[in-house]
């Protein structure tokens, strides 16, 4: 897609709310086409993280960059475009649900057109076409006249997915994409998200609980506790040590079991809480 090869920069990023700093003073250097998994317990801030790259929420401190551009700066259109080239998606698909998945896939357009087009609600037969070849790419395409609302959890995260390739993003965030899901339908979602990384070379900055998933799909892990990165590295560098230092141990002192991180969306619940035996409530765990 993009022809440059464009680095994302984060220099001494923190953000506060009230007296609560969600994230602290976060240096990262992210180059393009790299695939990002972002782990850590309930709160550390991953999230505020992804909202400041692509501009939902503003840094109290620190820049962002991309491609050489403050883009914590940016202002107006400058702004849309780069709301535009950093695609997100998010646990709750964020779709229209009584509008056709076609029509919200052709969503994903409208930062690049005129008013004028947008206003009267037309969309070209190329742009349709666009729309079609991701929805299929993505194996929905059957779907494409349905009502969004009406589809599974894992058909609408990947209608998100297809409104995201749309925006021929350089960047695309994922806000736990697949925590919302059941294991099936997040393999077919995080196989997406690694077959645009690796085809079109767009960086994926993905937030997971799932440690696993992490190791899996990402070619580094970036661990953050407290609202600061204690871990940046490959897969094969996050031993017991620094699973420890971003999950914490456990409220018997004990470490965090890798296995607790693994796919079910109650577990993360679980951690936050630090309640109770583990074993009774996740058969098969
Ligand atoms: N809009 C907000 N207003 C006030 N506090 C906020 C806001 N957004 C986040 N926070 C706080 O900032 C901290 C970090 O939150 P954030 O959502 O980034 O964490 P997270 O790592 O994404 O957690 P989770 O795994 O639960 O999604 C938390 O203490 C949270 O309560
Ligand atoms: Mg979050």
């Amino acid at each position: 897609m993009s022809a440059t090869s464009a680095t994302l920069e984060i220099r001494g990023v923190s953000r506060r709310f009230g007296k609560n700093t969600a994230v602290s003073a976060v240096d990262l250097s992210i180059p393009q086409g790299q695939m990002v998994g972002i782990i850590g317990r309930s709160g550390a801030g991953k999230s505020t993280l992804l909202r400041m790259i692509n501009r939902l929420i503003d840094p109290s401190q620190g820049s962002i960059f991309f491609d050489g551009t403050e883009v914590s700066r940016l202002q107006g259109s400058p702004l849309r475009r780069w709301q535009r080239d950093c695609a997100m998606i998010f646990q709750q698909f964020n779709l229209v649900p009584r509008l056709d998945v076609l029509t919200n896939v052709l969503l994903g357009r409208l930062n690049h057109r005129a008013t004028i087009a947008n206003l009267l609600g037309v969309f070209s037969r190329e742009e349709r076409a666009e729309a079609i070849a991701a929805l299929e790419r993505l194996d929905i395409a059957r779907t494409a006249l349905q009502p969004a609302g009406t589809l599974s959890g894992g058909q609408q995260q990947r209608v998100a997915i297809a409104r995201a390739l749309m925006q021929q993003p350089k960047v695309l965030l994922a806000d736990e994409p697949i925590a919302s899901l059941d294991p099936l339908n997040a393999k077919v979602v995080m196989d997406s998200l690694q077959d645009i990384n690796l085809r079109e070379g767009i960086t994926v900055i993905t937030n997971l609980h799932t440690l696993d998933t992490a190791r899996t799909y990402c070619n580094r892990i970036i661990g953050m506790a407290a609202g600061k990165v204690v871990f940046d590295g490959p897969p094969e560098d996050l031993n017991r040590e620094a699973v420890r230092m971003v999950y914490g141990a456990d409220s018997k002192g004990g470490e965090i079991s890798e296995v607790i991180t693994s796919t079910s969306v109650t577990i993360k619940q679980r951690i936050a809480a630090s309640t109770g035996p583990l074993e009774p409530a996740f058969p098969g765990y």
